[in-house]
Order: C-alpha cells, then structure tokens, then sequence
C-alpha cells in the first residue's frame, strides 16, 4: 500500500510551449525532492531542409540542470503526428528511462507496414525502457503517478495520473477547444469517448494539463491546464453530459475537413522508433521515407 500525504499528491508542473507544433511538453516535478519527469518532448525539425535542432529540448535540460532535478523518467503519451519526439536526446542529457503505452506494438505493426519497414524494425516495443497497461504504477521520486489506457486518438494513448495532476496527451484539449482527431489509422471516436468519460470521472478538481493548444475563437493566449471539473461542465465536444452518439458524429464530420499534419511523415517514422532516426544507408546517410498515397 503506497502511502501518500497530501503534500506529496500535488506536483510542481512546468510547462515548456512549442510555437511551431502546438505542443506542450511538461516537467512534473515532485515536490519534496528533486526527482521529475519529462512528459511529450520536442525534437525540432525543418522539414523542407530536412534538419533537426534541439533548441527546444535544450530549453528542457537547461531548466532541470538550472533547478537541479533528477530525471527519472522521459514519457510519451503516445506516438505523436505532428512532432518529433527529443526523448533519446533527452536521456542522453538528463538521464531516465523512456516510457510510453504498451500499444505501441500495435502502432509500430500499422506503420511498420505503411512504411514498409524491413525485419530490422522492431514490432516489440524494445526501442522504450518500459511499455505501460492500463492500471500501471510507477514513481517519480516520492510521487505515485497511475497509467490510464486512454486510446481514441491512437489505440495506445495513455493518461499519465501524477497525485492531482492528469496529463492527458491529445484526448481532451482546452475546453473552449474540444477534443482530438480520431482519423489517423487506429484511431476511433467511440473509444475516444469511452477513454474520456474515464477521465471526466476523477475527481473534479484533478488538474487537466493538455498535449496541444490552438487558442480558440475568442481566445487570444495559450492555453494548457483545467481541470476535470471545467471539461465535464463545458467542453465544447464532451461537456454537459453529450452523449457517445452526438460526439461521434461530430467528431467524424470534423476529422473528414482536416488536413494532415505538417509533419506527419517524418514524425510518424521517428517516434514508432522511440525518437531514434531509422539507421543510416550504406553510405551512412540517413533518410525518411515518403510512401505515395498510403496516409
Ligand atoms: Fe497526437
């Protein structure tokens, strides 16, 4: 049995905003020592010149090294579409070990055959130190945090629980926002509203910190921390109660007018492998591939 004051329930929570992505990228820190986790870093990337850069997972680092945490763990909510993940560069700097769903496996099937990956490229889940389930515990210094299997956006999403903080990846977005795309392959809106009314169900003061963040009409800042109780009573898609049908439809007739991600391709083939690049070529070169009419 994990004892837990209240002190220890309430983590110290960074965020880090990328203008380029709309990502949020988190340091959770726990509050009576120096332990801290890294949640959906960002690696930078130039797609029309094809070149990374770290500034903003340097951003990162300098402030763990600034504030002196120790990083235990590098975690990913899911694997993302729309930006490259710096988890790799991350424990090289800062140490951890990197963690993500266990339906990563599921996801690295699909892509690996979009992609047409060779047997080179591990389905197994083998490029992450450790592959969560549903009801998974784990600490970071004296914090418990909870995995919750949260699929919809993809089938191996999941909500990080860290005392009264969820970070909820890309399921629920601000509430004036709504909530994620389903469309991308694995994706299903009934799950997603299934994993939604699981979260809607903490506590109503639980802090609700966000993967993305768009602004929305009539807001002009951005935004990333509500709670349970602000989405459950006016989230533009899930609030006041809609029911699984309403949500469904709206969700599908929305996705069909969305354009891909920018950066879909690259981040796609980066991240099944955990944020590493694919091996380089014989003559060392390393490239992506673009596979014509498969997304
Ligand atoms: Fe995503």
């Amino acid at each position: 049995m994990i004892q837990r004051s209240p002190e220890v329930n309430i983590p110290t929570v960074n965020a880090f905003f990328d203008d380029a992505t709309n990502t949020v990228s988190y340091v959770v820190q726990d509050p009576q020592g120096s332990a801290c986790a890294i949640i959906d870093s960002v690696l930078d990337f130039d797609y029309a010149a094809g070149r990374t850069d770290t500034a903003s997972a340097d951003k990162i680092i300098a402030f763990v090294k600034e504030h002196d945490l120790r990083c235990e763990w590098v975690l990913e909510s899911h694997v993302h579409a729309d930006h490259l993940s710096a988890a790799p560069y991350l424990q090289e700097h800062l140490g951890g070990k990197i963690g993500i769903g266990g339906g990563i496996i599921t996801v690295q099937d699909t892509f690996g055959k979009i992609f047409n990956e060779g047997t080179e490229f591990q389905r197994d889940g083998s490029q992450f130190d450790a592959l969560f389930s549903e009801g998974d515990t784990f600490r970071i210094g004296q914090l418990r945090a909870d995995v919750m299997h949260t699929p919809g956006h993809t089938p191996a999403c999941v909500t990080y629980l860290v005392g009264d903080a969820a970070f909820v990846g890309d399921t629920l977005f601000m509430p004036d926002f709504g909530t994620a795309r389903v469309d991308f392959p694995g994706g299903s809106a009934n799950d997603l509203y299934n994993s939604i009314q699981r979260i809607l169900a903490l506590p109503d003061a639980t802090r609700i910190f966000v993967g993305h963040d768009y602004k929305a009409p009539g807001r002009d800042d951005f935004a990333w921390e509500t709670t349970v109780g602000a989405q459950r009573a006016a989230n533009v898609h899930v609030g006041g109660g809609r029911a699984a049908k309403d949500f469904i439809s709206l969700r599908e007739t929305r996705d069909a007018e969305l354009p891909m991600p920018k950066l879909i391709i690259p981040s796609l083939q980066i991240n099944m492998r955990g944020g590493n690049m694919p091996p380089a070529d014989e003559g060392g070169k390393v490239m992506l591939k673009l596979p014509i009419n498969e997304l």
